[in-house]
């Protein structure tokens, strides 16, 4: 079966190996004529970035290059990346790697011409009606890793760099007007990043599903999510120039963002703290997080996580599930605990008060309360 297509939902979607050669005519399509490429400063010089300002050079959309963003990025990137995107009279924007490029890129074209701090639009209620909309620049999304699913989501994270805090930065129009998924561009991946960012896509699906809202599409995806995930990650793990399983995994990236619009949980509450505060990465934060939340909304998601195992073919119910969480963790090379990543007890306090009050705690099964999260944080470090 040829991994390749072109989907038109939740958008425009040129999915395939080697489609990136189809960069300049996806700007076209966006109507731009002057993008300018974001990214983050890791993928600047790599040969997937340069070739890809190629592809533009060539077909005369010139090759202008943003890449002052920083992991978990902040709105210091963000307002480098406007005075960039102004300066070069650019008309769209082309975000381009992990979650932190294309998160970044995305709120360069949202805010570009607004007069409103980005601040006023976190994803709270209605607020994302505060912008101007007809300011808003289209943008092309090109992931780089397989897992944050940014590429299909209309929202950017965006951590404050005073506070320490992650906001969720929310408008329909952010979400990309083309999505370039192509595989090849995953294979260089250092091998942690492609663990951790295959967690984020499980978690993003684990959570969702198991999220109380009314979403039965949501169920689906993040169902189908999971077993893309769980056939996948270990074969992109041990061969990372596995094609099939690239395309399998970009996939499931995308389709676990697509999931989560139905809800997120706890292991994300807690992990957006962590990550701003500690800097370490997302998905890797996600993943030692998973088993202590599993446990604590055991009550709530027994009999769906039982089913979810029998779909995926794992026996043994709930305890099954868990028990095959934990074994893939630790094939992967995942760390039992947050203190591996660098995080301290001496602020768990302060995490956890962080933690309630993030959007995601929301969708979780069971109340996260603060000693909840307090526990939940003592467990995970
Ligand atoms: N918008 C959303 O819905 C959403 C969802 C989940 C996470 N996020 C955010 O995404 C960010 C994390 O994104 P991420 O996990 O993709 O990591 P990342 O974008 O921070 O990238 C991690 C590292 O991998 C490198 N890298 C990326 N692709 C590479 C490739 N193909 N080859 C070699 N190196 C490569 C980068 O340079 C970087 O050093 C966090 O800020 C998180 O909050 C956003
Ligand atoms: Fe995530």
């Amino acid at each position: 079966m040829s991994l390749t297509a072109n989907w038109s939902y939740p958008t425009a979607i040129r999915f395939g190996a080697g489609r990136i050669k189809e960069l300049a005519e996806a700007c076209t399509a966006a109507g731009m004529s002057r993008p300018l490429l974001v990214t983050d400063r890791g993928l600047a010089d790599l040969p997937i970035t340069q070739n890809a300002l190629d592809i533009l050079d060539a077909a005369g959309l010139g090759r202008a290059l943003f890449a002052e963003v920083d992991p978990n990025p902040n709105e210091k990137n963000l307002a480098a990346g406007i005075a960039a995107f102004k300066a070069g009279g650019h008309d769209g924007v082309i975000a381009f790697g992990g979650g932190s490029g294309l998160d970044l890129g995305k709120l360069v074209a949202l805010m570009a011409d607004q007069t409103v701090s980005v601040w006023d639009l976190e994803d709270i209620g209605d607020w994302w009606t505060r912008a101007d909309a007809d300011t808003i620049h289209p943008n092309v999304a090109v992931p780089t890793t397989a897992g944050t699913g940014s590429e299909v989501g209309r929202a950017g994270v965006l951590t404050n760099s005073e506070t320490h805090v992650k906001k969720i930065i929310f408008h329909p129009k952010v979400l990309p007007s083309v999505v370039i998924c192509d595989p090849e561009l995953t294979v260089g991946m250092p091998k942690m990043i492609t663990v951790g960012t295959g967690m984020d896509a499980l978690a993003h699906c684990l959570e969702a599903y198991s999220s109380p809202f009314y979403h039965p599409m949501s169920q689906g995806i993040a169902l189908e999510g999971m077993r893309l995930v769980k056939e996948n990650l270990p074969k992109v793990v041990a061969n990372g120039g596995d094609l099939d399983a690239r395309a399998h995994m970009m996939s499931a990236a995308a389709m676990s963002a697509t999931a989560f619009q139905k809800g997120l949980g706890a292991v994300h509450a807690l992990s957006h703290p962590v990550g701003a505060v500690y800097n370490t990465h997302h998905g890797m934060t996600n993943a030692v997080a998973i088993p202590p939340v599993l446990t604590f909304n055991r009550p709530a998601i027994e009999d769906r996580i039982t089913a979810a195992g029998a779909y995926l073919g794992i026996s043994g119910g709930f305890d099954g599930f868990f028990d095959y969480v934990l074994k893939l963790r630790s094939d992967l090379g995942v760390p039992d605990k947050l203190r591996e990543l660098g995080v301290g007890t001496d602020r768990i306090d302060e995490l956890a008060a962080m933690a309630i009050e993030d959007p995601s705690a929301g969708g979780n099964p069971v109340e996260l309360t603060l000693d909840a999260a307090k526990s939940l944080f003592e467990e995970c470090i």
